[in-house]
């Protein structure tokens, strides 16, 4: 055994079992998303080739990876917004909760509650800031105190504070990166079991970053997020595991600091130090 070898088996956390307490490594969870052997085409174009992906619960996993790789393509399978996608085809499964989610027996609808997104662009409606809370969480039949369920979701949001004595002022007059916190307090008002996010900083300044990157890692004591992000050193800051893809394919998965130092894979090597990409 070489050296290198024999330094990346010790580093690698042995699999036994947990002491009263201790943190369970991800490899030992059952997954809430199992993604197994996702092909995706756009006609004839092969975007995510036989793709296969366990997601911890209540965990950050960061997908990173190249432009085009197929980053937005894998996550948008895991609650079917792909569906919206002309000429997109889908092969293998997706297992969300034990149910293939592409199964005729799935409800998209309520799929989506249950696997909520935040995209690239803060994208709230042209309403309240009230309203962009309540709004969808009424429309999926939500009976409760409408009142509690907005505080307590913009409050989840990191949002509360900033805005609990404007709250009927127009969602288009916050600033950027309360847009997006919106989005996300939106998104938790349907109390979700699993979030998506699309390059959610992407569009906002470092201070507005910073604050959404401290959301997320609160975030994932309730709730199992999956981010998808060009930034290497967000995936760095915020991610328990890193997935690496290239070109359709998914390269590596692994512990984001093991990812980062020690990758198992020298595509991943090159990439994140930056030789390609
Ligand atoms: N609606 C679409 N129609 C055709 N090709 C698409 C479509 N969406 C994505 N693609 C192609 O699939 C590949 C993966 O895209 P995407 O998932 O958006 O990658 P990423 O998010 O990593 O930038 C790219 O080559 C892209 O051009
Ligand atoms: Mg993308």
């Amino acid at each position: 055994m070489s050296a290198g070898a024999a330094l990346r088996e010790s580093a690698v956390p042995q699999r036994t079992t947990l002491a009263p307490g201790q943190t369970p490594d991800a490899d030992v969870v059952e997954p809430i998303v199992r993604v197994d052997q996702l092909t995706i085409r756009y006609g004839d174009f092969e975007a995510i080739k036989r793709v296969c992906l366990d997601i911890p619960p209540r965990r950050v996993t960061a997908i990173i990876g190249p432009s085009g790789c197929g980053k937005s393509s894998l996550l948008r399978a895991m609650n079917r917004m792909n569906d919206f996608v002309p000429g997109v085809r889908v092969e293998g499964a997706v297992i969300f909760n034990g149910q293939n989610v592409y199964a005729a027996e799935c409800d998209p609808v309520e799929l989506r509650r249950r696997v909520g997104m935040v995209f690239q662009r803060p994208n709230p409606f042209p309403k309240s800031i009230f309203r962009n809370v309540a709004w969808a969480a009424q429309m999926n039949g939500y009976r409760g105190d409408i009142n509690e369920l907005v505080e307590q979701s913009l409050r989840r949001a990191a949002l509360w504070d900033e805005v609990k004595d404007k709250l009927s002022l127009s969602a288009l007059a916050l600033s950027g990166g309360q847009q997006q916190r919106l989005c996300i307090a939106r998104a938790i008002a349907l109390q979700p079991e699993v979030l998506l996010m699309d390059e959610p900083c992407s569009a906002l300044d470092p201070i507005a970053t910073a604050r959404i990157e401290d959301l997320i890692d609160q975030l994932k004591s309730q709730y199992t997020v999956v981010l998808v992000t060009h930034n290497m050193q967000q995936a760095a800051r915020v991610s328990d595991r890193t997935a690496f893809m290239y070109m359709g394919e998914l390269v590596e998965v692994d512990q984001t600091n093991l990812i980062f130092t020690r990758p198992g894979n020298p595509r991943t090597q090159d990439y994140i130090t930056g030789r390609f990409g």
